[in-house]
C-alpha cells in the first residue's frame, strides 16, 4: 500500500502538470483504509528541545549526523541512548566508516543501544552494500546525503528504510531541492518502493509545505523550524483581540 496513496496528485492541478497522467499510480483503498501520516523528525542531538517538541505529541522521530553530535558537545552514544528514550520513533545516528566492513562493526555498536535506533550510512557503493545488509537483517536505515534521483532509486534498490534528500544544500548549489522530491516521488510510485521519503536539510517552513503538497513521507527539520509551523502573525492578534474582549466581560471559566 505503501507509495500508492498519493491521490493527492489528482487534486492538485500543480502537480499534474509535473505528473504525466499514465505514470500516475492512485492507491486501492480498502473502506477502513487511510493515508498514512506526515511524520516529523526534528533534526538535531539538542536534548532540551526534543524534550520541547516530543511534548507537543507530535515528534514522529529524530535524526542526528556527525556535525550535529559535534554541536551538541554530548558523547555520542551516550546522547544517542537519551535520545531513543524520548521517542518511539526511529533515531537515526550515523555510521563515520568509509568502507563497508567497517561500517558493519559500527552498525552492530549503534543498535545494540536501543531498538529505535535507525543506521545512518551515506549514499556511498559502500554505504549501499551497508544499507542491503542491514535492512535484509531488519535493520532501520536511513540513507543520506542523497543529491539526485538516480541514488534515490539505488537506495530503494538497496532496500532502504528512508532516503534523505539534502534540498536546503540543493538549493544553496544552484538546483531546486523541492524539483529533486518530485522526481523521487515519482519514480517511487512507479515501482511501488517502499523507501520512505524523508526530506532533510530543510531551512525553512516553505520546504515543509512543498514537502507535504508532493507527498513526501517524512520531514526532518531543525527545532526552530518545526516550531515556525505553529506560528502566525494574525493568531497572535486574534488572541490578543479575544483576550482583551474576554476580560471586559468580567467573566472566569474556572
Ligand atoms: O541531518 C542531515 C541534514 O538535515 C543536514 O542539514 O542544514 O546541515 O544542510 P544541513
Amino acid at each position: 500500500m505503501l507509495g500508492l496513496l498519493h491521490a493527492r496528485v489528482l487534486a492538485s492541478c500543480g502537480a499534474l502538470c509535473h505528473f504525466p497522467l499514465q505514470r500516475i499510480k492512485i492507491a486501492h483503498l480498502g473502506p477502513n483504509e487511510r493515508a498514512p501520516s506526515m511524520k516529523f523528525f526534528v533534526d538535531t542531538a539538542e536534548i532540551d528541545d526534543i524534550k520541547e517538541l516530543a511534548s507537543t505529541g507530535l515528534l514522529d522521530g529524530v535524526t542526528t549526523n556527525p556535525s550535529l553530535i559535534h554541536k551538541s558537545g554530548r558523547d555520542f552514544m551516550e546522547v544517542t541512548k537519551e535520545i531513543c528514550g524520548l521517542t518511539d520513533g526511529p533515531v537515526s545516528a550515523e555510521v563515520v566508516a568509509l568502507d563497508h566492513e567497517t561500517m558493519m562493526k559500527e552498525a552492530e555498536v549503534l543498535r545494540k543501544i536501543a531498538d529505535n535506533v535507525c543506521i545512518k550510512v551515506p549514499l556511498t557503493v559502500d554505504g549501499l552494500k551497508t544499507c542491503k545488509a542491514l535492512t535484509s537483517e531488519g535493520t532501520m536505515v536511513n540513507v543520506t546525503l542523497c543529491f539526485s534521483a538516480n541514488q534515490a532509486l539505488l537506495a530503494a534498490k538497496a532496500g532502504a528504510t528512508f532516503i534523505s534528500p539534502f534540498v536546503g544544500r540543493h538549493d544553496d548549489n544552484g538546483f531546486d531541492g523541492m524539483d529533486l522530491i518530485e522526481d523521487i516521488r515519482l519514480i517511487y510510485d512507479n515501482y511501488l518502493y517502499d523507501t520512505e521519503i524523508l526530506v532533510a536539510s530543510i531551512r525553512h517552513t516553505t520546504h515543509i509545505l512543498e514537502s507535504a503538497k508532493i507527498g513526501a513521507d517524512v520531514i526532518t527539520a531543525p527545532p526552530k523550524v518545526i516550531m515556525g509551523l505553529f506560528k502566525h502573525v494574525l493568531t497572535d492578534k486574534g488572541i490578543e483581540a479575544f483576550m482583551a474582549d474576554w476580560a471586559k466581560t468580567g467573566q472566569s471559566i474556572l
